[in-house]
């Protein structure tokens, strides 16, 4: 008998959960968690709007969501949770917006990571780098060199990540090295292709979780997601807490992954 989520985080002694919490790892299996959950954090504009507050409270909020999301998966063993910080169209938004979203990532970055770093949890990142800040990328090059010998969750974090960037990128790196005789034209498979993405170390994820009711992929993970499970819920991501994370998982569990079998 597969043993029970609830069962297994009591015997490693971590609790601090309420009664409908409970309840869900009672009914979630461990030998049958996503390994991989891709997550479209969305919302944090509407969520401080709601409360007549500017945008940039929302992804205030939200950064501390995140954090709480990603210490609970690493407590539950799932290995890898990609996250959509910044897309490539996110840089059509108000300056003022993308220079407070690029302040955050910073702050959180060099806020978190003595934090992540004691959790075991390894930093990651996906996205093109050269054109983020020189602050942004020293802090994620930090992040990554301090966490590299982490053995626990690997935080992967999409940042000036477009799926359709990331796929014309590989056949770009592909085509230089048929063109330098390492590959000949027939050996182009998508084995090569995965090589030559971003997540290349990290396959695809099982799971995929979009907050705030949006039912689009909005340039996420394009190739990766061919068969993934999608799980939409209207929280808004400030809102989303480890109750709605095991409300998906539960959902996740009662799915039949077929891979265009029977
Ligand atoms: C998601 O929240 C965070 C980022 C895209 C960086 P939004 O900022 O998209 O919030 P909404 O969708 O406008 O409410
Ligand atoms: C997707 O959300 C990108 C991130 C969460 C970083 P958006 O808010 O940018 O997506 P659209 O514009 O609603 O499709
Ligand atoms: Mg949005």
């Amino acid at each position: 008998m597969a043993q029970v989520l609830h069962d297994s985080l009591r015997k490693k002694g971590v609790g601090g959960f309420d009664k409908s919490e409970e309840n869900l790892m009672k009914q979630l299996y461990i030998d049958n968690l996503p390994k991989h959950i891709a997550l479209i954090m969305d919302g944090n504009g509407r969520w401080a709007q709601k409360r007549k507050m500017p945008r940039n409270v929302g992804h205030k909020y939200g950064a501390e969501a995140l954090k709480k999301i990603v210490m609970f998966c690493n407590e539950i063993n799932i290995q890898i949770l990609s996250v959509y910080a910044f897309s490539t169209e996110n840089w059509r938004r108000p300056k003022t917006e993308v220079d407070m979203l690029m302040k955050l990532l910073i702050e959180y970055l060099q806020r978190e990571i003595d934090l992540l770093n004691r959790n075991n949890i390894r930093l990651e990142v996906s996205g093109d780098m050269e054109y983020l800040p020189v602050e942004v990328r020293s802090a994620v090059q930090k992040g990554k060199e301090v966490s590299k010998f982490n053995t626990g969750l690997i935080l992967n974090v999409a940042l000036n990540y477009g799926g359709r960037d990331e796929i014309a990128r590989a056949a770009r790196q592909i085509a230089e090295k048929v063109k330098n005789g390492e590959y000949n034209i027939q050996e182009i498979d998508k084995t090569l292709m995965e090589k030559h993405l971003y997540t290349s170390s990290l396959g695809d994820p099982e799971l995929l979780i979009r907050t705030s009711g949006e039912r689009r992929l909005s340039n996420f993970l394009l190739w990766q997601l061919a068969y993934t499970e999608l799980f939409f819920t209207d929280i808004l991501w400030p809102d989303f807490d480890r109750i709605h994370l095991l409300e998906a998982l539960c959902s996740y569990q009662k799915r039949e992954r077929r891979f265009g079998g029977i």
